[in-house]
């Protein structure tokens, strides 16, 4: 079977680099592009940590842009204490021979879907700055890409940003908003609700640690530091992998049960921005806009999650 050219967007990020490294390692999936944005740590510190993550796991040779560096109109918001102030966590990198490609991040995202209309699958697994303002330059793409897929939103869960609003969305409520109404005919939103329980465990990483070498050394790096912060704020021992979940949806849409839903986001009360809401009743009588996922099959994720990580260790 053809692989899915897939770009992903990313604020790496532990999660993210976690992603970056699954699609590396998936034979499914062509990684065409990585863009970044502003989110976990800052775009510069991001599109360090993305070109470096990449040449870790053998893609050195895929194009990464810069992207936004800040939201739209809520001010700069990062996530140091879940990432780490180099947003890694406690790993260190060597430093990726590869420099970001000079186009712009925006510019990719439009310039990969618009090259073959239909067959880009969008994984955006940040805040959704780059992909709102992609639409906004070039309103085509909507009806060119494949599919977009979107970790975000907090929809019938606690926010992990605040009470109601989940990291992704708060941070460009604005152009989740824009995303939301863009009229994308396959929008999947994966949101906290679900991914909070997409977990691993230290003995997971052991499991990896036992293959030896750079790439089980990192992950165990990184998460050490992200496992130290799920179990202080959440008080779970194991820590929560929301953007390699949503990346396989990419290759493994049977993973999720989905249902398609009308969601929109709040972008005017101090107290609840960023919060999404699904109309489950159909009360405001309009129409579904997403396909929200309401059931993940955590335990067949995580053991591909694993078995990818220990394959790509071998092959690398
Ligand atoms: O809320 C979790 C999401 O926000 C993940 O994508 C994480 O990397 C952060 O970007
Ligand atoms: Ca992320």
């Amino acid at each position: 079977m053809q692989p899915r050219p897939v770009v992903l967007d990313v604020d790496p990020g532990i999660d993210d680099a976690l992603a970056i490294l699954l699609a590396l390692a998936s034979p499914e999936i062509e990684l065409r592009a990585v863009t970044v944005t502003g989110g976990n740590c800052p775009l510069a510190e991001g599109v360090r940590n993305g070109l470096d993550v990449l040449a870790l796991g053998g893609g050195a040779h895929v194009p990464l842009a810069a992207g936004v560096a800040l939201p739209i109109i809520r001010p700069p918001f990062t996530a140091p204490e879940t990432h780490g102030a180099t947003g890694l966590g406690y790993a260190k990198l060597p430093p990726s021979p590869a420099a970001p490609i000079a186009e712009h991040g925006v510019d990719r995202l439009i310039n990969e879907i618009m090259a073959t209309p239909g067959e880009v699958t969008l994984v955006a697994v940040a805040p959704l700055t780059n992909v709102a303002l992609a639409i906004r330059k070039e309103p085509r793409i909507v009806q060119a890409v494949r599919e977009v897929i979107v970790m975000g939103g907090a929809v019938r869960a606690d926010g992990n940003t605040t009470p109601l609003a989940e990291f992704n969305v708060y941070v460009d409520p604005h152009a989740a908003h824009v995303v939301l109404h863009s009229g994308i005919p396959q929008l999947t939103i994966i949101p906290w609700d679900i991914t909070i329980n997409v977990r691993i465990t230290q003995t997971h990483v052991d499991r990896l640690l036992a293959l030896g070498g750079p790439i089980p050394a990192f992950i165990a790096e990184a998460v050490r530091f992200y496992l130290e912060f799920h179990e202080a704020h959440f008080g779970f021992a194991a820590c929560s992998i929301n953007d390699p979940a949503a990346l396989a949806l990419a290759f493994l849409p049977d993973l999720a049960q989905t249902t398609p839903i009308y969601m929109d986001v709040e972008i005017n009360s101090e107290t609840t921005m960023g919060k999404t809401v699904g109309d489950f009743l159909h009360l405001t009588q309009r129409p579904p806009n997403v396909r929200l996922v309401t059931a993940f099959d955590n335990e067949r994720f995580v053991e591909l999650f694993l078995e990818r990580m220990e394959k790509l260790t071998r092959n690398s």
